[in-house]
């Protein structure tokens, strides 16, 4: 079974679209015949599962007591002993069907402690390489075609095992006077990342988000970032839709409305696009 193609949604920067765009790019993936897997390590308040109508399940279980083992389970010293006790059992209790078509691993309030204990960890192979581990040994045989993970919108020890994980990331740009410095300095700090560690990590894709086409200046930043990012910019732009916002905080990505709006429906329509691009820039089989 050929292994899942991974990618990341990162950039050190807050709002700009990351979980929203694994939510749709996932969703579009999987409308495109992939078995995807979506992981949220961006924070204990569970974003993709409340974009994909999942977090009141997860909520539930977590105030049940339920909750064990979780995503940052994954990470202790005693992961292994626990897969050795449960199995694969203990992997299947991670993972949640969601209504759209993705599988998700959702956050988990021990996300909110994971950094400093990462940090603990002197050697650094070992601080960061925890998620690769975990997805090599129990993700990869399982059938998946692409795996897409939400990272927190910060460098630190758990952003650091995402891009040790990954083939590609994924950055969301808003148009805007120093965006192209944030992507330039993604590109700066994955390269320096490459030479300090054993990894393959690459910005498979600039995908600019919140486009409003009515502002001349929104097409303008759009062209400098193609200049910039000739290959790695993304086909389609995202445009900014209120559709998109609302659907987001009925727990739905634009997929699943029945009636959007023009600016949903063209949102659908670039991550698709985008979708199909990504796939095609990490070698995965189409
Ligand atoms: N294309 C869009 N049109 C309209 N609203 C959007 C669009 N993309 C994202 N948003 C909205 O912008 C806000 C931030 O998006 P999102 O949560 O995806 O960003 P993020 O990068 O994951 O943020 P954080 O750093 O807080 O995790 C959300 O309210 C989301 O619904
Ligand atoms: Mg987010």
């Amino acid at each position: 079974m050929a292994e899942p193609v991974r990618a990341a949604s990162f950039l050190d920067k807050g709002g700009t679209g990351k979980t929203t765009s694994v939510a749709h790019l996932g969703v579009a993936l999987s409308e495109q015949g992939h078995e995807v897997l979506l992981i949220d390590l961006a924070g204990k308040q569970g974003d993709l599962a409340k974009h994909l109508g999942k977090w009141n399940d997860v909520k539930a279980e977590i105030e049940g007591d339920d909750d064990w083992p979780n995503i940052s389970t994954v990470f202790d010293d005693t992961w292994g002993k626990i897969v050795d006790k449960l199995g694969d059992s203990a992997v299947d209790e991670l993972i949640v069907e969601t209504d759209e078509g993705p599988d998700l691993i959702p956050a988990h309030p021990g996300l909110d402690s994971l950094d400093a204990e990462l940090g603990n960890i002197d050697d650094a192979e070992d601080r960061y390489s925890r998620l690769d581990n975990f997805l090599t040994e129990h993700i990869d045989s399982r059938g998946y075609d692409v795996v897409l993970v939400d990272l927190p919108g910060l460098t630190n020890n758990v952003s650091y095992n995402g891009l040790w994980a990954v083939d590609g990331v994924i950055a969301p740009v808003e148009m805007g006077p120093f965006e192209s410095e944030q992507a330039v300095a993604l590109r700066n700090d994955l390269e320096k990342f490459q030479e300090r560690f054993p990894t393959n990590v690459r910005l498979a894709m600039v995908l600019p988000n919140k486009i409003d086409s009515r502002t001349k200046l929104a097409e303008k930043y759009l062209e400098a970032f193609s200049e910039e990012y000739p290959d790695e910019i993304a086909p389609e732009p995202v445009p900014l839709s209120q559709d998109v916002r609302n659907a987001a905080e009925r727990g739905q990505t634009a997929f699943a409305l029945e009636d959007p709006s023009t600016t949903a429906s063209r949102a659908r329509e670039a991550f698709l696009a985008d979708a199909e691009e990504l796939v095609k820039r990490l070698g995965g089989s189409a």
